[in-house]
């Protein structure tokens, strides 16, 4: 499915954006809050909001397989597209991130 994007400048580096341990952080764009995960020198946006219970996911990590792992019952999501990847049927919203010559941005639909 085509979506019409909306791109918000969010960082001209990743290093501004305040990271936690985890390399998560939350940040608020266009009045919507995202959290944002920095992976392989890549930034990747998804809700803030685990889809099963509501957890804040800037509190989980990703794991090696470029999955963001919730904190509270560990659900799994694919950083690229929202899969649940464990299996419990559930979709985190993502959204895309890009690179440009003057900065990162974030498509917002
Ligand atoms: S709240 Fe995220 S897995 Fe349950």
């Amino acid at each position: 499915m085509n979506k019409d994007f909306t791109w918000h400048l969010i960082a001209l580096h990743p290093n501004e954006l305040e990271f936690n341990e985890e390399n998560l952080a939350e940040i608020k764009v266009a009045g919507r809050h995202l959290c944002v995960a920095k992976f392989d020198n890549k930034l990747f946006a998804c809700a803030t909001k685990c889809p099963h219970a509501a957890a804040p996911l800037k509190n989980g990590y990703v794991n090696v397989q470029k999955q963001i792992v919730c904190p509270l019952h560990r659900y799994k999501f694919n950083l690229d597209n929202g899969r649940n990847v464990s299996g419990e049927g559930y979709f985190l919203k993502t959204y895309p991130v890009e690179e440009r010559e003057d900065g990162w941005y974030v498509g917002l639909y």
